[in-house]
């Protein structure tokens, strides 16, 4: 039997939402799954020259996460892998790639794990929440970690806005990004924060854009993160000159995601502008926001 899966690249954060809030794009990694003595992998596409083929691959550490979980002997798999997300560059690349192999693996034992059961498994192999559970269940996701339990909670977009990734073509690790971060923050700081991602939510939930122009803000990870970013509030400020609502860092950079309530175009371009003078390769690109996130099936 061979299973198919399509996982979707992520958004985590939104910018005051750290480790709570993620969002899926219609832009998906494949997988082909089929069981076989030994591990063995192949790839095309995003990493395909850089990816492990053992293993050690996080597409089949996934799968044979699925398989443990159950308490199944896992003897090997052969996997065939199109990705199309971006490595390491804030777009969920190994949320996808977690997701997709323990999406896989359910499916091939015949999904006796729920999405609920995967988005725990899921969230404890990557480190945090937020990617993970927009990659299962598509759309905006909260999610909230309780001991070893996560529930999250999808929540529709207004489809009146648009999303603008600006992708740099350099690339940032997860843990450098979140070793940057302090073990404490003032608590007018997490008060700034709880009160904009509050108002995020429920402008998005009342349909009030106009109340988004604040609730992008950010004081728990963006200002230590500029260290890593120099040219980020310049992008910024060249989105919202250019009328996006918000910018913010996409996960842990160093993509940056603008949302837009009427044309993305002139945005694209102001942030693409920005990148370039500041010497860095890079193109922006509208995405759509995926609906039903990583979706299986059985392909023979
Ligand atoms: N919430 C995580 C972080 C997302 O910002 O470190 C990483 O994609």
């Amino acid at each position: 039997m061979r299973v198919h899966v399509s996982v979707p690249a992520t958004s985590a954060n939104l910018g005051p939402g750290f480790d709570a809030l993620g969002l899926a794009w219609a832009l998906h990694n494949e997988v082909v799954l089929s069981e076989a003595e030994g591990v063995s992998v192949a790839i095309e596409g995003e990493g395909a020259a850089r990816l492990p083929r053992t293993a050690d691959n996080m597409v089949a550490r996934g799968v044979k996460l699925a398989y443990d979980a159950t308490g199944r002997p896992f003897k090997g798999c052969a996997l065939a892998c199109t990705n199309r997300v971006p490595s390491a560059r804030g777009l969920g690349s190994s949320a996808a790639a977690w997701v997709g192999g323990l999406v896989a693996g359910n499916a091939l034992l015949g999904a006796p794990l729920t999405k609920d059961a995967l988005l725990s498994l899921a969230a404890r192999a990557e480190g945090h929440p937020d990617n993970v559970a927009a990659a299962i269940f598509g759309g905006l996701t909260v999610s909230c970690v309780s001991g070893a339990t996560v529930t999250a909670v999808p929540l529709p977009v207004p489809a009146s806005l648009r999303w603008v990734v600006l992708i740099p073509e350099v690339t940032n690790a997860t843990a450098d990004a979140r070793a940057i971060l302090p073990t404490s923050v003032p608590h007018a700081d997490a008060v700034f924060n709880v009160q904009r991602v509050a108002l995020l939510l429920a402008s998005l939930w009342a349909g009030r854009p106009a109340a988004l122009g604040v609730a992008f803000e950010d004081r728990l990870h963006e200002p230590y993160r500029l260290r890593l970013f120099p040219w980020m509030s310049d992008v910024v400020k060249a989105a919202r000159a250019a009328g996006a609502l918000g910018c913010v860092l996409s996960g842990a950079g160093p993509s940056l995601l603008a949302v837009v309530a009427g044309d993305g175009a002139p945005v694209a371009a102001a942030m693409e502008a920005v990148l370039r003078r500041a010497g860095i390769a890079g193109a922006a690109r509208a995405l759509d926001v995926d609906t039903s996130g990583a979706r299986s099936r059985v392909i023979g």
